[in-house]
């Protein structure tokens, strides 16, 4: 299409349309290629910028200047440029440089995951888990926080809270009236309401979605279970305030939880009211479609659910494709064991690999 300009990332190629960032380009090729993102959220404006988690390498600018990028660029807020030639898990400072990263997240945020909500769905539990480290080298006490309500409906536990701004810039975009935000700078930053006030909108309980930890929780839903043994179902209702389509989620015949419908990046699609959130929480009040079908990666989608998660196939071949080598070897392989084994290629292999002992008898 015209207009429509070519990026590599990690080696595969493809064609988005001018103004599209580093991140939305990999996430058009697939998940495999796809960095990691903790505060970038597509449904939110001005997210991204705040967690580095997207950090990528750019080895040629664009087609136009070839040089690369001297340091390591959020992927999330990089517009990518025609030509422009990418690396992300190919590239060992990338890498190297996420693990820091999340290092550097986990300086304060406490490992209670065994008795967190947002366990089995937090992102920031998948990203340590496939970029971090086992070990971290942070000594001194983590700041801590005492618990406060955020109105009726929502929790707050600013021990686990990673700063990314999605929640601020929920209120600010969906709700009527911001009334929280970021107090302070630098370690003293905390989410906090204005002098005390409470979060009181029909759309406040979003922004317990879009947390990408367990800082923001349902109060309806704390403590009554863990999320990999529920029971996701796609429901909808006539709603006046919102879309209507949620996830239901069913402990037994019980509904304990109401969520919005997240895509295969853990965002979430379309925004749902407190009303379908909070206050519908029998089954008759909704339309049952089915079980919800998990895109995204998670204990939720493991062994159930997952027919439609087809795990493509297409970044393997296409790395290939690109890095494809013939091989020149024109050794006859129709030779016996004992053929082999008296062979001079075979005593020169053994000799560099001392404990093959494939052929050994
Ligand atoms: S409370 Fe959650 S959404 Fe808000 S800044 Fe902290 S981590 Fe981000
Ligand atoms: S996702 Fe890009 S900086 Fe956070």
């Amino acid at each position: 299409m015209e207009n429509n300009i070519k990026v590599t990332i990690d080696g595969v190629e493809t064609e988005v349309p001018q103004g599209t960032t580093i991140l939305q380009a990999a996430r058009q090729i697939g998940p495999e290629v796809a960095p990691p993102a903790m505060c970038y959220y597509k449904p939110l404006e001005k997210s991204g910028g705040k967690c580095r988690a997207c950090l990528v390498k750019v080895v040629q600018g664009s087609e136009k200047d070839k040089r690369p990028m001297p340091k390591l660029v959020a992927s999330c807020i990089t517009p990518a440029q025609d030509g422009m030639v990418v690396e992300n898990y190919t590239n060992e400072e990338v890498v190297d440089t996420r693990k820091g990263i999340v290092e550097f997240l986990l300086i304060n945020h406490p490992l209670d995951c065994p008795v967190c909500d947002q366990a089995g769905e937090c992102h920031l539990q998948d990203f340590s888990f496939k970029h971090g480290t086992e070990t971290q080298r942070f000594e001194e006490d983590r700041r801590t926080f005492e618990k406060e309500d955020l109105g009726p409906n929502i929790k707050l536990n600013m021990n686990r809270c990673i700063l990314c701004y999605r929640c601020v810039h929920t209120a600010d975009q969906i709700t009527d009236g911001r009334c929280h935000g970021v107090m302070n700078r630098g370690d003293h930053a905390e989410i906090s309401t204005y002098i005390g006030q409470a979060i009181d909108n029909d759309f406040s309980g979003n922004m317990i979605d879009v947390c990408p930890v367990g800082a923001l929780t349902d109060k309806t839903y704390r403590f009554k279970n863990r999320v990999w043994f529920t029971k996701p179902m796609d429901a909808h209702r006539d709603c006046d305030k919102c879309c209507g389509e949620v996830h239901l989620w069913y402990k037994g015949e019980e509904i304990i939880r109401v969520t919005g419908r997240k895509n295969q990046w853990g965002e979430v699609d379309e925004f749902i009211c407190n009303t379908c959130r909070f206050d519908k929480k029998e089954t008759a009040d909704w339309t049952i479609e089915g079980p919800a079908v998990m895109t995204r990666h998670s204990v939720t989608s493991a062994n159930k659910y997952r027919k439609d998660l087809i795990a493509k196939p297409s970044f393997a071949v296409d790395y290939a494709k690109h890095h494809y080598k013939k091989i020149n070897d024109d050794r006859p392989y129709d030779k016996n064991l004992k053929e082999i084994k008296a062979s001079e290629d075979y005593k020169a292999l053994m000799e560099q690999n001392k404990d093959f002992k494939l052929l050994e008898e």
